[in-house]
């Protein structure tokens, strides 16, 4: 027997398993429902239910809204953040009721002509309320989608989006689209959670290539990072008879109080700088592979070059500096990238 499509599984789980009792659920009211994907765009439905029936006590059509003056409709939104949402919503009212007789348009791209009515929005607003049918993709339906067919890329991005669009448009059925739409809805917020989704009671996790491929920790793949600031720094390997000079980190900073090594600036002359700094005569030996660290501010390679010893005066011995044999140095409180570097050595 052929597998039941993707939209029947999830509008079979919405009729037994999705939210049912939502306010605006079980109203073909296009202004409620409305009201209710502008609410609901960046807030959860638990913080939204009781502004809702508190807006709808005072707003119960959309003449009403309408004809208020925006700043008792701003009194009404007050707490639920994102004020222009609040701005576009009574504009948008305004708008309804001047171009559309006071009935909102029934297809989704008139709908999303209104002000504060995107794709999406206009999307769900036709289908819950019984115009034509449309492919919705909200923040939810991003991740439910991006799992189930492992879309790869960040969703912020229009190329992933586009792709995502795409999916959502090829898997609307032609049927049961309002079972489908808030099915869809209540899986992203209840089951394919962004952080452990409940695949047990995922009524697509037999074909979700995340969950196949043990990836749903990794889709939707996140915001790319902040490139970090990059400092390059040069370590000095200082070798004298066997062991090695090391020179404790100031207390406060990155590896403050460690054992770490002496430190250049990259464009230094070495030889120079051994002299200015500890009266040293050295030779220049070889300039070893650079080793690369993160830190939680900046990336830093450390470009380790080894340095031999002529002549070291003794003035140049001083309590935050110490020779150390390799075995003595393993011991001692290193930097991780550092006790790395003595290893390779
Ligand atoms: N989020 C956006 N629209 C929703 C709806 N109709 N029901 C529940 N959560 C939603």
């Amino acid at each position: 027997m052929k597998p039941a499509s993707f939209a029947a599984r999830v509008a079979a789980w919405q009729r037994t398993h999705g939210r049912h009792d939502l306010p605006w659920q079980n109203t073909r009211d296009a202004y409620r429902i409305w009201l209710s994907e502008v609410m609901l765009q960046q807030t959860q439905v638990a913080t939204v239910t009781p502004y809702y029936l508190r807006f709808l006590a005072e707003f119960p059509d959309v003449r009403a809204l309408a004809a208020a003056p925006l700043a008792r409709v701003l009194e009404h939104w007050s707490g639920l953040g994102y004020y222009r949402r609040a701005h576009h919503l009574h504009a948008a009212a305004r708008a309804v009721v001047a171009l559309h007789g006071g009935v909102f348009p029934d297809d989704a791209a008139a709908l999303a002509a209104l002000p504060g009515i995107g794709r999406s929005t206009a999307a769900a607003i036709a289908t819950f309320a019984g115009g034509a049918p449309a492919a919705i993709l909200d923040g939810n339906v991003k991740r439910v989608l991006a799992r189930h067919r492992a879309v790869a890329g960040f969703p912020g991005t229009a190329e992933v989006e586009r792709a995502l669009w795409r999916l959502a448009e090829a898997l609307l059925p032609r049927r049961g689209a309002v079972a489908y739409t808030q099915g869809l809805m209540d899986l992203g917020a209840t089951v394919c959670t962004r952080g452990t989704p409940l695949c047990g009671e995922c009524p697509v996790a037999a074909d979700c290539e995340a969950r196949i491929t043990a990836r749903t920790a990794l889709l939707p793949t996140p915001r790319p990072k902040r490139q970090l600031p990059h400092r390059t720094v040069r370590v000095l390997v200082i070798e004298r008879a066997g062991e090695i000079l090391f020179e404790r980190r100031p207390a406060a900073g990155i590896w403050g109080g460690l054992w770490s090594l002496p430190e250049a600036a990259p464009d230094d002359d070495v030889a120079r700088h051994c002299l200015a700094r500890f009266g040293a005569v050295v030779t220049v030996g070889a300039a070893l592979p650079p080793i690369a660290h993160g830190f939680t501010h900046y990336r830093l390679t450390i470009e380790p070059q080894r340095i031999g010893v002529a002549a070291w005066p003794s003035r140049a011995e001083a309590p935050g500096l110490a020779w150390l044999t390799p075995g003595a140095a393993r011991a001692a409180a290193l930097p991780a990238p550092i006790r790395r570097l003595l290893r390779d050595l």
